[in-house]
Protein backbone atom coordinates (compact mmCIF):
# COMPACT_ATOMS: atom_id res chain seq x y z
CA UNK A 1 0.00 0.00 0.00
CA UNK A 2 1.47 3.36 -1.00
CA UNK A 3 -1.20 5.44 0.70
CA UNK A 4 -0.58 8.21 -1.71
CA UNK A 5 -3.12 10.66 -2.50
CA UNK A 6 -5.49 9.03 -5.50
CA UNK A 7 -4.70 10.93 -9.08
CA UNK A 8 -8.71 11.50 -9.19
CA UNK A 9 -7.87 14.39 -5.77
CA UNK A 10 -6.35 16.52 -8.74
CA UNK A 11 -10.32 16.46 -10.37
CA UNK A 12 -11.99 16.19 -7.20
CA UNK A 13 -10.01 17.58 -3.96
CA UNK A 14 -10.76 21.06 -2.49
CA UNK A 15 -13.87 23.17 -2.06
CA UNK A 16 -12.84 25.86 -4.93
CA UNK A 17 -15.06 26.52 -8.40
CA UNK A 18 -12.99 23.73 -10.26
CA UNK A 19 -13.24 21.32 -7.91
CA UNK A 20 -17.07 22.07 -8.01
CA UNK A 21 -17.45 21.96 -11.72
CA UNK A 22 -15.63 18.38 -11.54
CA UNK A 23 -17.61 16.81 -9.16
CA UNK A 24 -21.12 18.30 -9.45
CA UNK A 25 -21.74 17.20 -13.18
CA UNK A 26 -20.49 14.10 -11.77
CA UNK A 27 -23.09 13.84 -9.10
CA UNK A 28 -26.57 12.80 -10.70
CA UNK A 29 -27.45 10.89 -7.33
CA UNK A 30 -24.12 9.37 -6.70
CA UNK A 31 -23.28 10.03 -2.88
CA UNK A 32 -20.31 12.86 -2.24
CA UNK A 33 -17.66 10.21 -0.78
CA UNK A 34 -17.84 8.61 -3.80
CA UNK A 35 -15.51 11.29 -5.17
CA UNK A 36 -12.81 10.26 -2.74
CA UNK A 37 -12.44 6.67 -3.43
CA UNK A 38 -10.53 4.87 -6.42
CA UNK A 39 -12.20 5.80 -9.80
CA UNK A 40 -11.57 2.72 -11.87
CA UNK A 41 -12.33 2.94 -15.64
CA UNK A 42 -14.06 0.67 -17.39
CA UNK A 43 -12.25 0.77 -21.16
CA UNK A 44 -15.26 -0.89 -23.09
CA UNK A 45 -14.82 -2.37 -26.83
CA UNK A 46 -18.11 -3.55 -26.91
CA UNK A 47 -19.84 -2.19 -30.33
CA UNK A 48 -22.74 -3.49 -32.65
CA UNK A 49 -19.79 -3.44 -35.44
CA UNK A 50 -17.52 -5.49 -33.18
CA UNK A 51 -19.58 -8.45 -32.85
CA UNK A 52 -17.02 -10.67 -30.84
CA UNK A 53 -16.79 -8.30 -28.37
CA UNK A 54 -20.63 -7.26 -28.29
CA UNK A 55 -21.32 -8.83 -25.12
CA UNK A 56 -18.35 -7.24 -23.11
CA UNK A 57 -21.14 -4.81 -21.42
CA UNK A 58 -22.59 -7.74 -19.28
CA UNK A 59 -19.02 -8.24 -18.72
CA UNK A 60 -18.94 -4.88 -17.62
CA UNK A 61 -21.58 -5.08 -15.56
CA UNK A 62 -20.02 -7.72 -13.47
CA UNK A 63 -16.61 -5.46 -13.10
CA UNK A 64 -19.05 -2.85 -12.00
CA UNK A 65 -20.27 -4.85 -9.31
CA UNK A 66 -16.71 -6.04 -7.98
CA UNK A 67 -15.49 -2.28 -7.80
CA UNK A 68 -18.13 -1.23 -5.75
CA UNK A 69 -17.93 -4.04 -3.49
CA UNK A 70 -14.54 -3.40 -2.97
CA UNK A 71 -15.13 0.59 -2.38
CA UNK A 72 -14.28 1.87 -5.89
CA UNK A 73 -16.28 3.38 -7.97
CA UNK A 74 -16.80 2.20 -11.83
CA UNK A 75 -16.76 4.13 -14.85
CA UNK A 76 -17.69 3.01 -18.08
CA UNK A 77 -15.57 4.19 -20.74
CA UNK A 78 -16.63 2.92 -24.26
CA UNK A 79 -13.43 3.25 -26.60
CA UNK A 80 -12.41 2.93 -30.36
CA UNK A 81 -13.55 -0.55 -30.86
CA UNK A 82 -12.54 -2.43 -33.53
CA UNK A 83 -14.44 -5.42 -35.24
CA UNK A 84 -11.68 -7.33 -37.56
CA UNK A 85 -13.95 -9.05 -40.15
CA UNK A 86 -15.50 -5.68 -40.89
CA UNK A 87 -13.19 -2.94 -41.26
CA UNK A 88 -11.63 -1.89 -44.18
CA UNK A 89 -9.12 -2.27 -45.96
CA UNK A 90 -7.64 -3.56 -42.02
CA UNK A 91 -8.21 -3.56 -38.29
CA UNK A 92 -4.69 -2.96 -37.92
CA UNK A 93 -5.11 0.42 -39.77
CA UNK A 94 -6.77 1.37 -36.19
CA UNK A 95 -4.76 -0.62 -33.75
CA UNK A 96 -2.60 2.58 -33.18
CA UNK A 97 -5.07 4.99 -33.62
CA UNK A 98 -7.54 3.05 -30.80
CA UNK A 99 -4.13 2.92 -28.70
CA UNK A 100 -3.65 6.60 -29.12
CA UNK A 101 -7.43 7.70 -28.59
CA UNK A 102 -8.02 5.17 -25.07
CA UNK A 103 -4.90 6.51 -23.53
CA UNK A 104 -5.23 9.97 -24.09
CA UNK A 105 -9.04 9.30 -22.90
CA UNK A 106 -7.30 7.81 -19.63
CA UNK A 107 -5.15 10.36 -18.94
CA UNK A 108 -7.54 13.16 -19.79
CA UNK A 109 -10.35 11.87 -17.27
CA UNK A 110 -10.25 11.82 -13.67
CA UNK A 111 -9.24 8.02 -13.21
CA UNK A 112 -7.02 6.52 -11.17
CA UNK A 113 -7.10 2.87 -12.41
CA UNK A 114 -8.67 0.83 -15.57
CA UNK A 115 -10.17 -2.29 -16.41
CA UNK A 116 -9.55 -3.50 -20.08
CA UNK A 117 -12.20 -5.28 -21.54
CA UNK A 118 -11.25 -6.65 -25.37
CA UNK A 119 -11.47 -9.92 -27.40
CA UNK A 120 -11.59 -9.33 -31.40
CA UNK A 121 -7.85 -9.45 -32.34
CA UNK A 122 -6.97 -6.37 -32.01
CA UNK A 123 -8.61 -5.32 -29.31
CA UNK A 124 -6.38 -6.54 -25.95
CA UNK A 125 -3.07 -5.39 -28.04
CA UNK A 126 -4.59 -1.34 -27.99
CA UNK A 127 -6.04 -1.57 -25.03
CA UNK A 128 -2.55 -2.96 -23.48
CA UNK A 129 -0.39 -0.47 -25.66
CA UNK A 130 -2.38 2.27 -24.10
CA UNK A 131 -2.18 1.38 -20.57
CA UNK A 132 1.70 0.71 -20.61
CA UNK A 133 1.48 4.50 -22.30
CA UNK A 134 -0.72 6.16 -19.87
CA UNK A 135 1.07 3.66 -17.36
CA UNK A 136 -2.47 3.48 -15.10
CA UNK A 137 -2.95 0.12 -12.67
CA UNK A 138 -4.85 -1.85 -15.36
CA UNK A 139 -5.81 -5.67 -15.11
CA UNK A 140 -7.51 -7.41 -18.88
CA UNK A 141 -10.67 -9.09 -18.74
CA UNK A 142 -10.24 -11.16 -21.76
CA UNK A 143 -14.06 -11.29 -23.20
CA UNK A 144 -13.76 -14.81 -24.39
CA UNK A 145 -13.65 -17.43 -27.30
CA UNK A 146 -17.15 -18.28 -28.46
CA UNK A 147 -19.08 -21.65 -28.34
CA UNK A 148 -17.90 -24.26 -31.28
CA UNK A 149 -20.09 -24.84 -34.02
CA UNK A 150 -20.44 -27.70 -35.77
CA UNK A 151 -21.51 -28.14 -39.60
CA UNK A 152 -22.55 -31.80 -40.90
CA UNK A 153 -21.88 -33.33 -37.50
CA UNK A 154 -18.66 -32.26 -37.50
CA UNK A 155 -17.24 -29.19 -35.26
CA UNK A 156 -15.78 -25.92 -37.56
CA UNK A 157 -13.40 -23.51 -36.63
CA UNK A 158 -14.21 -20.05 -37.37
CA UNK A 159 -11.55 -18.41 -39.93
CA UNK A 160 -10.19 -21.53 -40.65
CA UNK A 161 -12.90 -23.45 -41.81
CA UNK A 162 -13.76 -20.59 -44.00
CA UNK A 163 -10.57 -20.96 -45.65
CA UNK A 164 -10.54 -24.63 -45.71
CA UNK A 165 -13.98 -24.79 -47.48
CA UNK A 166 -13.82 -22.13 -49.89
CA UNK A 167 -10.50 -23.92 -51.14
CA UNK A 168 -12.68 -26.94 -51.06
CA UNK A 169 -15.23 -24.99 -53.50
CA UNK A 170 -12.88 -23.81 -55.98
CA UNK A 171 -11.50 -27.24 -56.03
CA UNK A 172 -14.81 -28.30 -57.23
CA UNK A 173 -15.19 -30.69 -54.19
CA UNK A 174 -17.64 -28.94 -52.37
CA UNK A 175 -20.68 -27.62 -53.87
CA UNK A 176 -21.67 -24.00 -53.41
CA UNK A 177 -24.62 -23.78 -52.12
CA UNK A 178 -23.65 -26.11 -49.18
CA UNK A 179 -20.79 -23.59 -48.88
CA UNK A 180 -23.25 -21.27 -48.63
CA UNK A 181 -25.16 -23.38 -45.93
CA UNK A 182 -22.48 -23.63 -43.33
CA UNK A 183 -22.43 -19.54 -42.75
CA UNK A 184 -24.83 -19.75 -40.43
CA UNK A 185 -23.32 -22.48 -38.45
CA UNK A 186 -20.03 -20.85 -38.16
CA UNK A 187 -20.76 -18.56 -35.41
CA UNK A 188 -22.55 -20.55 -33.11
CA UNK A 189 -22.35 -17.65 -29.73
CA UNK A 190 -21.61 -15.01 -28.53
CA UNK A 191 -17.78 -14.56 -28.07
CA UNK A 192 -14.63 -14.13 -30.44
CA UNK A 193 -12.98 -16.60 -32.76
CA UNK A 194 -12.91 -20.69 -31.34
CA UNK A 195 -9.52 -21.48 -33.29
CA UNK A 196 -6.17 -20.59 -31.84
CA UNK A 197 -6.16 -17.11 -34.04
CA UNK A 198 -5.19 -13.76 -32.98
CA UNK A 199 -8.11 -13.20 -30.60
CA UNK A 200 -7.58 -16.13 -28.61
CA UNK A 201 -3.79 -16.05 -28.62
CA UNK A 202 -3.64 -12.46 -27.64
CA UNK A 203 -6.17 -13.13 -24.37
CA UNK A 204 -3.59 -16.61 -23.25
CA UNK A 205 -0.40 -13.97 -24.13
CA UNK A 206 -2.32 -11.28 -22.05
CA UNK A 207 -2.49 -13.85 -19.18
CA UNK A 208 1.15 -15.12 -19.53
CA UNK A 209 2.62 -11.16 -19.61
CA UNK A 210 0.77 -10.86 -16.33
CA UNK A 211 -2.27 -8.47 -17.28
CA UNK A 212 -4.96 -11.25 -16.95
CA UNK A 213 -6.05 -12.62 -13.57
CA UNK A 214 -4.60 -16.05 -13.66
CA UNK A 215 -7.00 -19.16 -15.19
CA UNK A 216 -9.09 -16.74 -16.47
CA UNK A 217 -8.03 -16.67 -20.46
CA UNK A 218 -9.92 -18.90 -22.21
CA UNK A 219 -12.61 -18.84 -20.56
CA UNK A 220 -15.46 -19.20 -22.83
CA UNK A 221 -17.60 -15.51 -23.76
CA UNK A 222 -21.13 -17.82 -22.91
CA UNK A 223 -19.86 -19.10 -19.72
CA UNK A 224 -21.35 -18.30 -16.33
CA UNK A 225 -17.40 -18.31 -14.90
CA UNK A 226 -16.42 -15.55 -17.40
CA UNK A 227 -18.79 -13.19 -15.08
CA UNK A 228 -17.34 -14.30 -11.81
CA UNK A 229 -13.70 -13.42 -12.68
CA UNK A 230 -14.98 -10.29 -14.11
CA UNK A 231 -16.52 -9.58 -10.54
CA UNK A 232 -13.33 -10.43 -9.01
CA UNK A 233 -10.97 -8.90 -11.34
CA UNK A 234 -13.15 -5.30 -10.32
CA UNK A 235 -12.31 -5.98 -7.19
CA UNK A 236 -8.54 -6.46 -7.82
CA UNK A 237 -8.46 -3.41 -10.15
CA UNK A 238 -9.20 -1.53 -6.59
CA UNK A 239 -6.36 -3.17 -4.72
CA UNK A 240 -3.91 -2.33 -7.60
CA UNK A 241 -4.79 1.34 -7.33
CA UNK A 242 -3.71 1.11 -3.80
CA UNK A 243 -0.49 -0.90 -4.37
CA UNK A 244 0.17 1.55 -7.24
CA UNK A 245 1.21 -1.51 -9.39
CA UNK A 246 1.33 -0.56 -13.06
CA UNK A 247 1.93 -1.57 -16.32
CA UNK A 248 5.98 0.07 -15.78
CA UNK A 249 6.46 -1.95 -12.75
CA UNK A 250 4.63 -5.29 -13.48
CA UNK A 251 5.59 -5.47 -17.36
CA UNK A 252 9.58 -6.45 -17.24
CA UNK A 253 11.94 -8.26 -20.33
CA UNK A 254 10.47 -11.34 -18.24
CA UNK A 255 7.00 -10.50 -18.66
CA UNK A 256 8.11 -10.60 -22.78
CA UNK A 257 9.90 -14.20 -22.24
CA UNK A 258 7.01 -15.60 -20.38
CA UNK A 259 4.66 -14.64 -23.36
CA UNK A 260 7.09 -15.76 -25.66
CA UNK A 261 7.06 -19.34 -24.35
CA UNK A 262 3.79 -19.32 -24.38
CA UNK A 263 2.80 -17.89 -27.68
CA UNK A 264 4.80 -20.91 -28.89
CA UNK A 265 3.35 -24.00 -26.62
CA UNK A 266 0.46 -22.54 -27.97
CA UNK A 267 0.48 -22.72 -30.91
CA UNK A 268 -0.43 -18.86 -31.43
CA UNK A 269 -0.43 -16.21 -33.94
CA UNK A 270 2.21 -15.12 -35.85
CA UNK A 271 0.14 -11.46 -35.43
CA UNK A 272 1.12 -11.74 -32.11
CA UNK A 273 4.94 -10.58 -32.75
CA UNK A 274 3.77 -7.42 -34.46
CA UNK A 275 1.50 -6.62 -30.90
CA UNK A 276 4.10 -7.55 -28.13
CA UNK A 277 7.20 -5.89 -30.37
CA UNK A 278 4.80 -2.54 -29.63
CA UNK A 279 3.80 -3.41 -26.51
CA UNK A 280 6.99 -3.53 -25.36
CA UNK A 281 8.56 -0.52 -26.88
CA UNK A 282 5.62 1.82 -25.24
CA UNK A 283 7.08 0.39 -22.11
CA UNK A 284 10.95 1.08 -23.09
CA UNK A 285 11.61 -3.12 -22.86
CA UNK A 286 14.30 -4.28 -24.81
CA UNK A 287 12.52 -6.42 -27.21
CA UNK A 288 13.57 -7.33 -30.66
CA UNK A 289 12.38 -10.04 -33.75
CA UNK A 290 14.93 -12.34 -32.93
CA UNK A 291 13.87 -12.74 -29.29
CA UNK A 292 10.85 -14.50 -30.70
CA UNK A 293 13.15 -17.22 -32.36
CA UNK A 294 15.83 -17.29 -29.70
CA UNK A 295 12.98 -17.67 -27.03
CA UNK A 296 10.41 -19.34 -28.92
CA UNK A 297 11.37 -21.50 -31.74
CA UNK A 298 12.33 -24.55 -29.69
CA UNK A 299 9.37 -24.31 -27.46
CA UNK A 300 7.33 -27.68 -27.74
CA UNK A 301 3.92 -27.38 -29.08
CA UNK A 302 1.60 -28.69 -26.37
CA UNK A 303 -1.87 -27.24 -27.81
CA UNK A 304 -3.40 -29.28 -30.47
CA UNK A 305 -6.09 -26.49 -31.40
CA UNK A 306 -6.71 -25.30 -34.98
CA UNK A 307 -5.31 -23.88 -37.48
CA UNK A 308 -2.37 -26.48 -37.21
CA UNK A 309 -4.45 -29.15 -34.89
CA UNK A 310 -7.56 -30.52 -34.17
CA UNK A 311 -9.94 -28.88 -31.01
CA UNK A 312 -10.98 -25.21 -30.35
CA UNK A 313 -10.44 -23.15 -27.44
CA UNK A 314 -14.00 -24.95 -25.68
CA UNK A 315 -11.81 -27.47 -25.78
CA UNK A 316 -8.91 -26.35 -24.48
CA UNK A 317 -10.47 -24.57 -21.60
CA UNK A 318 -12.10 -27.81 -20.46
CA UNK A 319 -8.49 -29.60 -20.73
CA UNK A 320 -6.92 -27.31 -18.26
CA UNK A 321 -6.26 -24.26 -20.49
CA UNK A 322 -3.27 -21.97 -20.06
CA UNK A 323 -1.73 -22.69 -16.66
CA UNK A 324 -2.05 -26.92 -17.87
CA UNK A 325 0.06 -26.05 -20.49
CA UNK A 326 2.22 -23.69 -19.12
CA UNK A 327 2.62 -26.33 -16.36
CA UNK A 328 4.02 -28.29 -18.87
CA UNK A 329 7.36 -25.99 -19.83
CA UNK A 330 7.29 -24.55 -15.78
CA UNK A 331 11.47 -24.85 -16.33
CA UNK A 332 11.29 -22.46 -19.34
CA UNK A 333 9.67 -19.96 -17.56
CA UNK A 334 11.02 -16.71 -15.91
CA UNK A 335 10.41 -17.41 -12.18
CA UNK A 336 10.28 -13.80 -10.83
CA UNK A 337 8.08 -12.56 -13.47
CA UNK A 338 4.45 -11.20 -11.67
CA UNK A 339 0.82 -11.14 -12.77
CA UNK A 340 -1.67 -8.31 -11.34
CA UNK A 341 -2.64 -10.56 -8.48
CA UNK A 342 1.21 -9.75 -7.00
CA UNK A 343 2.39 -13.09 -7.01
CA UNK A 344 4.82 -14.71 -9.72
CA UNK A 345 2.66 -16.59 -12.79
CA UNK A 346 4.80 -19.57 -11.91
CA UNK A 347 3.04 -19.68 -8.32
CA UNK A 348 0.01 -20.75 -10.37
CA UNK A 349 1.34 -23.88 -12.26
CA UNK A 350 1.55 -26.06 -8.95
CA UNK A 351 -2.34 -26.80 -9.24
CA UNK A 352 -2.61 -26.88 -12.86
CA UNK A 353 -3.59 -30.40 -14.17
CA UNK A 354 -4.44 -31.56 -18.15
CA UNK A 355 -7.57 -33.36 -17.99
CA UNK A 356 -7.84 -34.08 -21.55
CA UNK A 357 -4.20 -35.04 -22.78
CA UNK A 358 -5.30 -35.34 -26.32
CA UNK A 359 -6.05 -31.21 -26.11
CA UNK A 360 -3.08 -30.32 -24.41
CA UNK A 361 -0.33 -32.80 -24.51
CA UNK A 362 2.17 -33.42 -22.16
CA UNK A 363 6.13 -32.29 -22.41
CA UNK A 364 7.05 -35.94 -22.95
CA UNK A 365 4.15 -36.17 -25.96
CA UNK A 366 4.00 -32.74 -27.66
CA UNK A 367 2.35 -32.29 -30.70
CA UNK A 368 5.53 -31.37 -32.15
CA UNK A 369 9.30 -30.78 -30.41
CA UNK A 370 9.49 -26.94 -31.38
CA UNK A 371 5.95 -25.18 -32.00
CA UNK A 372 7.57 -21.58 -32.30
CA UNK A 373 7.95 -19.27 -34.59
CA UNK A 374 11.35 -18.94 -37.22
CA UNK A 375 12.62 -15.50 -37.89
CA UNK A 376 14.31 -15.73 -41.63
CA UNK A 377 16.94 -13.16 -42.57
CA UNK A 378 18.52 -12.68 -46.27
CA UNK A 379 18.94 -10.25 -48.76
CA UNK A 380 15.38 -10.72 -49.53
CA UNK A 381 14.45 -9.56 -45.74
CA UNK A 382 17.02 -7.60 -44.16
CA UNK A 383 15.17 -6.83 -41.60
CA UNK A 384 14.03 -10.34 -40.67
CA UNK A 385 10.65 -12.18 -41.76
CA UNK A 386 8.70 -14.81 -40.32
CA UNK A 387 7.32 -18.01 -40.80
CA UNK A 388 5.14 -20.51 -38.69
CA UNK A 389 6.69 -23.96 -39.72
CA UNK A 390 4.21 -25.68 -37.61
CA UNK A 391 1.45 -24.60 -40.48
CA UNK A 392 3.74 -25.17 -43.02
CA UNK A 393 3.94 -28.43 -45.27
CA UNK A 394 7.09 -30.22 -44.28
CA UNK A 395 8.37 -31.01 -47.85
CA UNK A 396 8.74 -26.93 -48.85
CA UNK A 397 10.59 -26.09 -45.34
CA UNK A 398 13.60 -26.43 -47.64
CA UNK A 399 12.58 -24.80 -51.46
CA UNK A 400 13.49 -23.10 -54.34
CA UNK A 401 11.30 -22.38 -56.93
CA UNK A 402 10.65 -20.03 -59.30
CA UNK A 403 8.76 -16.25 -58.24
CA UNK A 404 5.23 -15.21 -59.83
CA UNK A 405 5.29 -11.65 -58.72
CA UNK A 406 1.85 -9.74 -57.79
CA UNK A 407 2.44 -5.66 -56.90
CA UNK A 408 -1.28 -5.46 -55.16
CA UNK A 409 -3.64 -8.05 -53.72
CA UNK A 410 -6.03 -6.58 -56.72
CA UNK A 411 -3.40 -7.56 -59.23
CA UNK A 412 -3.53 -11.10 -57.16
CA UNK A 413 -7.06 -11.62 -57.60
CA UNK A 414 -6.87 -10.40 -61.13
CA UNK A 415 -4.39 -13.18 -62.62
CA UNK A 416 -4.10 -15.67 -59.58
CA UNK A 417 -7.06 -18.18 -61.85
CA UNK A 418 -5.63 -17.56 -65.20
CA UNK A 419 -5.39 -20.49 -66.67
CA UNK A 420 -2.47 -19.26 -68.58
CA UNK A 421 -0.27 -18.12 -65.68
CA UNK A 422 3.23 -19.26 -65.55
CA UNK A 423 2.50 -21.12 -62.00
CA UNK A 424 3.34 -24.87 -60.97
CA UNK A 425 3.55 -26.17 -57.41
CA UNK A 426 7.33 -25.52 -57.47
CA UNK A 427 6.40 -21.49 -58.05
CA UNK A 428 7.02 -19.29 -55.40
CA UNK A 429 4.05 -16.70 -54.90
CA UNK A 430 5.57 -12.83 -54.17
CA UNK A 431 2.69 -10.53 -52.80
CA UNK A 432 4.11 -6.98 -51.76
CA UNK A 433 2.41 -3.44 -51.28
CA UNK A 434 0.68 -5.11 -48.16
CA UNK A 435 3.27 -4.03 -45.75
CA UNK A 436 2.12 -1.01 -42.65
CA UNK A 437 2.77 1.68 -45.51
CA UNK A 438 2.22 0.18 -48.56
CA UNK A 439 -1.40 -0.99 -47.97
CA UNK A 440 -1.81 0.80 -45.86
CA UNK A 441 -2.39 -1.34 -42.53
CA UNK A 442 -0.51 -4.62 -43.01
CA UNK A 443 -3.49 -6.58 -44.19
CA UNK A 444 -3.89 -10.19 -43.36
CA UNK A 445 -3.22 -11.61 -47.52
CA UNK A 446 -0.43 -12.89 -46.73
CA UNK A 447 -1.88 -16.76 -47.14
CA UNK A 448 -2.35 -16.30 -51.01
CA UNK A 449 -5.44 -18.79 -51.92
CA UNK A 450 -3.53 -21.13 -54.56
CA UNK A 451 -4.40 -21.10 -58.77
CA UNK A 452 -7.37 -22.85 -58.74
CA UNK A 453 -5.17 -24.80 -61.69
CA UNK A 454 -3.11 -26.12 -59.10
CA UNK A 455 -5.70 -27.09 -56.47
CA UNK A 456 -7.34 -28.72 -59.17
CA UNK A 457 -4.41 -30.93 -59.69
CA UNK A 458 -4.73 -31.35 -55.72
CA UNK A 459 -1.51 -28.80 -54.51
CA UNK A 460 -2.73 -27.60 -51.30
CA UNK A 461 0.08 -26.16 -49.79
CA UNK A 462 2.88 -23.71 -52.00
CA UNK A 463 5.60 -20.97 -50.68
CA UNK A 464 4.52 -18.34 -50.35
CA UNK A 465 5.82 -14.67 -49.41
CA UNK A 466 4.41 -11.29 -48.58
CA UNK A 467 5.15 -7.64 -46.35
CA UNK A 468 1.69 -8.31 -45.03
CA UNK A 469 0.27 -10.25 -42.34
CA UNK A 470 -1.95 -13.21 -42.03
CA UNK A 471 -5.35 -14.44 -40.31
CA UNK A 472 -3.84 -16.68 -37.06
CA UNK A 473 -6.77 -18.86 -38.09
CA UNK A 474 -4.54 -19.34 -41.34
CA UNK A 475 -1.67 -21.69 -42.51
CA UNK A 476 0.90 -23.03 -45.08
CA UNK A 477 3.87 -22.10 -46.12
CA UNK A 478 3.54 -18.64 -45.47
CA UNK A 479 6.81 -15.90 -45.53
CA UNK A 480 5.16 -12.98 -43.96
CA UNK A 481 6.13 -9.98 -42.24
CA UNK A 482 8.92 -9.24 -44.44
CA UNK A 483 11.09 -6.33 -43.42
CA UNK A 484 11.38 -3.74 -44.69
CA UNK A 485 8.52 -3.62 -46.47
CA UNK A 486 8.56 -3.29 -50.62
CA UNK A 487 6.49 0.30 -49.78
CA UNK A 488 9.82 1.35 -47.44
CA UNK A 489 12.39 0.52 -50.21
CA UNK A 490 12.82 -3.32 -49.70
CA UNK A 491 14.08 -5.12 -51.47
CA UNK A 492 11.17 -7.38 -52.00
CA UNK A 493 10.33 -4.67 -54.49
CA UNK A 494 13.04 -5.58 -56.40
CA UNK A 495 11.71 -9.49 -57.17
CA UNK A 496 10.52 -10.18 -61.09
CA UNK A 497 8.49 -13.04 -62.12
CA UNK A 498 11.15 -15.60 -62.98
CA UNK A 499 13.94 -14.92 -60.21
CA UNK A 500 14.86 -17.83 -58.57
CA UNK A 501 13.91 -17.45 -54.46
CA UNK A 502 15.51 -20.34 -51.85
CA UNK A 503 13.73 -20.80 -48.80
CA UNK A 504 15.87 -22.66 -46.16
CA UNK A 505 14.02 -23.05 -42.78
CA UNK A 506 16.71 -24.70 -40.79
CA UNK A 507 19.09 -22.13 -41.64
CA UNK A 508 16.67 -19.53 -41.01
CA UNK A 509 17.17 -17.65 -44.83
CA UNK A 510 15.44 -16.67 -47.30
CA UNK A 511 17.69 -15.26 -50.57
CA UNK A 512 16.68 -14.23 -54.10
CA UNK A 513 19.50 -15.34 -56.33
CA UNK A 514 19.85 -12.78 -58.15
CA UNK A 515 23.65 -11.22 -58.39
CA UNK A 516 24.07 -8.06 -56.10
CA UNK A 517 25.56 -6.29 -58.96
CA UNK A 518 22.18 -7.01 -60.72
CA UNK A 519 20.24 -6.34 -57.72
CA UNK A 520 21.80 -2.94 -57.09
CA UNK A 521 21.02 -2.19 -60.78
CA UNK A 522 17.10 -2.38 -60.57
CA UNK A 523 14.59 -0.11 -59.46
CA UNK A 524 10.86 -0.62 -58.18
CA UNK A 525 8.99 -0.95 -61.66
CA UNK A 526 6.31 1.49 -62.07
CA UNK A 527 3.27 -0.70 -61.82
CA UNK A 528 5.00 -1.85 -58.71
CA UNK A 529 5.17 1.78 -57.14
CA UNK A 530 1.38 2.76 -57.94
CA UNK A 531 0.31 -0.65 -56.48
CA UNK A 532 1.59 1.39 -52.95
CA UNK A 533 -0.81 3.51 -51.15
CA UNK A 534 -0.57 7.20 -51.03
CA UNK A 535 -3.73 8.95 -49.28
CA UNK A 536 -4.35 12.32 -49.68
CA UNK A 537 -5.61 13.35 -45.82
CA UNK A 538 -6.34 12.28 -42.40
CA UNK A 539 -5.79 9.22 -40.16
CA UNK A 540 -4.21 7.66 -43.36
CA UNK A 541 -1.88 9.89 -44.13
CA UNK A 542 -0.87 10.39 -40.89
CA UNK A 543 0.02 6.65 -40.36
CA UNK A 544 1.78 6.22 -43.72
CA UNK A 545 3.97 8.74 -42.35
CA UNK A 546 4.74 8.11 -39.51
CA UNK A 547 4.16 4.18 -39.11
CA UNK A 548 7.32 2.07 -38.10
CA UNK A 549 8.09 -1.54 -39.78
CA UNK A 550 6.45 -4.98 -38.75
CA UNK A 551 10.01 -5.96 -36.68
CA UNK A 552 9.35 -3.17 -34.68
CA UNK A 553 5.99 -3.95 -34.07
CA UNK A 554 4.60 -1.53 -36.77
CA UNK A 555 4.04 1.07 -34.22
CA UNK A 556 3.67 5.33 -35.20
CA UNK A 557 6.98 6.69 -34.23
CA UNK A 558 5.52 9.32 -32.15
CA UNK A 559 3.55 6.85 -30.32
CA UNK A 560 6.60 4.87 -28.58
CA UNK A 561 7.54 5.34 -25.14
CA UNK A 562 5.04 6.44 -22.09
CA UNK A 563 4.04 9.93 -21.25
CA UNK A 564 2.54 8.63 -18.09
CA UNK A 565 -0.36 9.32 -15.70
CA UNK A 566 0.17 13.25 -14.75
CA UNK A 567 -2.42 15.25 -14.45
CA UNK A 568 -3.44 17.86 -17.05
CA UNK A 569 -3.83 21.67 -16.72
CA UNK A 570 -7.45 22.45 -15.60
CA UNK A 571 -9.75 23.28 -18.43
CA UNK A 572 -11.66 26.47 -16.80
FE1 LIG B 1 -13.27 -11.23 -34.01
FE2 LIG B 1 -12.06 -13.46 -35.09
S1 LIG B 1 -13.23 -11.91 -36.05
S2 LIG B 1 -11.98 -12.66 -33.10
MG1 LIG C 1 -7.39 -11.64 -37.79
Amino acid sequence: MTGGPLRSAGWYAGDDRNSYIHRAWMRRGVPGDAFGKPQIAIANTASDLTPCNKHLTEVAASVRDGVHEAGGVPLELPVLSLGETQLRPTAMLWRNLAAMATEEMLRANPVDGVVLLGGCDKTIPALLMAAASVDLPAVVVPGGPMLTGHFRGAPLGCGTDVWRLSEEVRAGTLPADEFARSESAMIRSKGHCNTMGTASTMALVAEALGTVVPGVAGTPAPDARLLEAAHGTGRLAVELVAADRRPSTLLTRGSFHNAIVALAAIGGSTNAVVHLLALAGRLGVELTVDDFDRIGSRVPLLVDLLPAGRFLMDDLHRAGGLLAVLSQVRDLLDPAALTVTGEPLVGYLDDAPIWDPEVIRTRAEPVLAEGGIAVLRGNLAPGGALIKPAAAAPHLLRHRGRAVVFDSIEDFHARIDDPGLDVDADSVLVLRGCGPKGYPGMPEVSNMPLPAKLLEQGVRDMVRICDGRMSGTAYGTVVLHVAPEAAAGGPLALVRTGDVVALDVPARRIALEVPERELARRTPDAATVAGFANPARGWERLYVDHVQQADTGADLDFLTGSSGSAVHRDSH
